[in-house]
């Protein structure tokens, strides 16, 4: 970082008082409650990235022609501050940071180089550490970029607003660690080939959003995508990856190839996996093969990944026409193991081996 890069603090008149932030934060939900700060900084092709400010968290005034509310130029990174017992840490942050150069890169827009992002996220997790939960929970943070250039000819923005929000979040699914139900879409598909499914942008999660509500009329937490060339293949869910435990100790999960988001908790979590002896597998799994195999026994337990997710057990699957459940239904030893051996890293009560716990203060 350059000074010229650096991040201006600017005061907030009316902070949240102790009482009141004590009051939100008691039982935050995900994604309701936020923090009084953000990070802005502006990119126009002249200066680049400039104008960092952390400030009182506020509207934005963009003009009706901004380019992200006619053609959806928008990325977001979703990553957690934890309260450890020597204090607050992040988890993998350069590996946000390189994830959202590569959707930049995609979707036509400015990268954020990687000590900028790290140091926007620090700044707004020290200036605003009183809203990092104890316990269980986490700071939920939300790094993006949106165009904010006004102009309706169609090509990518020349102007640009980086932006980092924080809210003090508890489990993603409101049984918390209980085995959830998932909704296999056979009417819609997320990404193809040569799209952008691998890129981190809000028109993955606009598309998905029928599908999603698809699945909660059908009383399941989440909703599994097919590939969309053949319909056959599993690829992820609207929110996390996911992961096949066999009972001859292989983890099978959907490689990579474009059409799914590159998990950090999916790495983090196949890493632990090989690790704790299982033998992984990265390679097309039907969703013929998951009846099958869930049918025999052959799978024993299934679970999502994701950081606002964790590591959460798969119990059922619906789909139109019929339903089945895996193992117990419930959420399975091989999840549970793996689910604390990463929660233990991030929080402190496991020893960091891979250096992945990045300590803020
Ligand atoms: N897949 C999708 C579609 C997601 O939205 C997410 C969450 O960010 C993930 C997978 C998991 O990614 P990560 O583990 O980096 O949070
Ligand atoms: C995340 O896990 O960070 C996501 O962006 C997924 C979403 C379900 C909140």
């Amino acid at each position: 970082m350059t000074d010229a890069d650096s991040i201006r603090h600017v005061p907030h008149a009316s902070p949240t008082s102790a009482e009141a932030r004590r009051a939100l934060m008691q039982n935050p939900g995900f994604g309701k409650v936020f923090s009084d700060h953000m990070v802005t900084f502006t990119w126009n092709a002249e200066k680049g990235w400039h104008d960092g400010e952390v400030k009182a968290r506020a509207p934005f005034a963009i003009d009706p022609a901004a380019a992200v509310l006619h053609y959806a130029q928008e990325i977001f990174e979703g990553m957690k501050a934890y309260r450890t017992k020597d204090g607050i840490v992040l988890f993998r942050p350069e590996e946000n940071a390189r994830r959202m150069a590569q959707s930049a890169e995609r979707m036509a827009m400015p990268p954020v180089p990687e000590d900028m992002f790290i140091d926007a996220v620090e700044t707004l997790v020290r200036t605003d550490a009183d809203w990092v939960p104890e316990g269980d929970g986490s700071l939920y943070l939300r790094p993006f970029i949106f165009a904010s250039e006004a102009f309706l000819g169609v090509r990518p923005a020349l102007q640009y607003i980086f932006c980092v929000i924080a809210s003090p979040v508890g489990a993603y699914f409101k049984g918390g660690y209980k085995a959830v139900t998932v909704w296999v879409s056979d009417d819609y598909t997320r990404a193809a080939p040569g799209g952008t499914g691998a890129a981190k942008c809000g028109g993955n999660y606009a598309a998905s959003l029928i599908a999603q509500a698809e699945a909660n009329r059908n009383d399941c937490d989440q909703v599994v995508f097919l590939d969309a060339a053949e319909h056959r293949w599993v690829e992820e869910l609207g929110g996390m990856n996911v992961c096949f435990v066999m009972d001859d100790g292989r983890l099978v999960t959907p490689p990579l190839g474009g059409t799914i988001l590159p998990g950090i908790t999916r790495a983090s979590v196949l890493l632990l996996a090989r690790e704790a002896g299982l033998r992984i597998e990265e390679r097309p799994y039907s969703f013929e093969e998951w009846k099958a195999d869930a049918e025999s026994g052959k799978l024993r337990e299934a679970f999502a990944c994701g950081t606002a997710a964790v590591v959460a057990g798969i119990g059922e699957v619906r789909f139109n026409g019929g339903s089945f459940t895996i193992g117990n239904s419930g959420d399975g030893p091989v999840t549970g193991r793996l689910r604390d051996a990463l929660v233990g890293i991030q929080r402190g009560t496991a020893e960091d081996r891979h250096g992945w716990v990045h300590r803020v203060e």
